[in-house]
């Protein structure tokens, strides 16, 4: 490449990292030629890419077809980024890379929700394993490959700080991580999410007070204590962790479509739109109309700031895209309740994990 070129090259990156702030950790963490989440969803025949009778492993709640749902098309759209393709489905390559690996999902049930989508995934290349009921203990739920010898672990753990019972009163420790560490530094892999609990209220909120520092606090503004608990874990991160040893992802805000354009601030309002009868991704316009979620900003933010390698899986955008991609009445067989918030599965969250391979393999 000649001199011009190279410096046209510094200019755009310089541009970018000042103009557009997704674009900075990117540049941190993926591919500098080719940003692997602009892009769009398109219909392909061939998906998905395991039958979901077929995979032992998911659970009822995301289990719409089983659970009756008539559409299948949401499970035949594979994400399609602008300037390149996605690596291919290569299982001798994928199987090479992975074997003998400890990979665990660390957080709440969109963790759950990838975690079974890797183990169907995996389930559908080498499917006359013996054994494929996870091992639960306490929050850790495990699955092994064995001819492979994968381990494929997903701890439940909403906030990733810690949350303790202390005198029979629940604390939420915004300065805290610790309680599950131990195990987490144990893996190969390890993939991080904290959101949605952070905004409940009333009886499916888990703690009595938020410990800040010092303060006891009742309540506080829930993205503050949001940005409190990430800037907590990314302090763990860069003082605890080997990240030659240990890979670290983190995935992404997993947009629910309670309301057709989710934002915190329209938490509790009325529901004005669910994603009930959705089955087409929305429209490129409809998204953009949506804005960006607060939440996903804070996040970029915070992993701006850390100092060692952290991959984030930027999924926030893509999935808003997929109003149809949720159980909505379908994730029980006798279609009670409205889960905008969770993922099918075949679905949405096997893109996450070609996400995840891809960042993989460029590693
Ligand atoms: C399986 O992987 C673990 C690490 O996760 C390793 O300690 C063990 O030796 C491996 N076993 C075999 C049979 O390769």
């Amino acid at each position: 490449m000649s001199s011009s070129g190279l410096s046209v090259c510094a200019v755009l990156a310089i541009t970018l990292l000042l103009t557009h702030s997704a674009a900075v950790v990117e540049q941190k963490y993926q591919d500098k030629k080719c940003d692997l989440y602009s892009g769009r969803w398109v219909f392909d025949k061939s998906y998905p890419l395991y039958a979901s009778e077929k995979c032992p492993l998911i659970l009822q709640q995301f289990n719409c077809m089983r659970n009756g749902r008539p559409d299948l098309r949401y499970q035949k759209y594979r994400w399609q980024p602008n300037n390149c393709n996605l690596p291919r489905w290569d299982w001798r390559e994928i199987g090479n890379r992975l074997r003998g690996k400890r990979i665990m999902f660390v957080g709440d049930s969109l963790s759950m929700n990838q975690w079974q989508s890797l183990g169907c995934i995996i389930h559908a290349a080498y499917p006359r394993a013996p054994n494929y009921t996870p091992t639960t203990t306490g929050p850790l739920s495990t699955i092994i490959f064995p001819q492979l010898n994968i381990t494929l672990m997903y701890m439940r753990n909403a906030f990733i700080v810690d949350l303790v019972a202390q005198n029979g009163v629940k604390v939420l420790k915004l300065n805290a991580v610790g309680a599950s560490a131990k195990q987490w530094l144990k893996t190969d892999f390890l993939i991080f999410n904290t959101w949605h609990w952070w905004l409940y209220n009333g009886r499916k909120k888990p703690w009595d007070l938020i410990q800040d520092g010092k303060l006891m606090r009742k309540d506080m503004d829930r993205l503050v204590a949001y940005e409190k608990a990430l800037r907590t874990w990314t302090r763990w991160i860069d003082q605890n962790v080997d990240t030659k040893k240990v890979k670290i992802f983190f995935q992404g805000v997993s947009p629910d479509h309670l309301l057709l354009y989710d934002s915190a601030s329209d938490w509790g309002m009325p529901e004005q739109r669910r994603c009930g009868g959705e089955r087409e991704p929305l429209k490129q316009a409809a998204v953009e109309e949506g804005g960006t979620n607060r939440a996903d900003i804070i996040l970029k933010g915070v992993l701006k700031s850390i100092k060692k390698p952290v991959y984030l899986l930027d999924i926030a955008r893509l999935s808003q895209y997929r109003a149809d991609g949720h159980p909505s009445i379908y994730g029980n067989p006798r279609k009670i309740g409205m889960d905008c918030t969770h993922w099918c599965l075949p679905g949405v969250p096997d893109a996450w994990n070609q996400l995840l391979f891809a960042t993989l393999l460029g590693l």
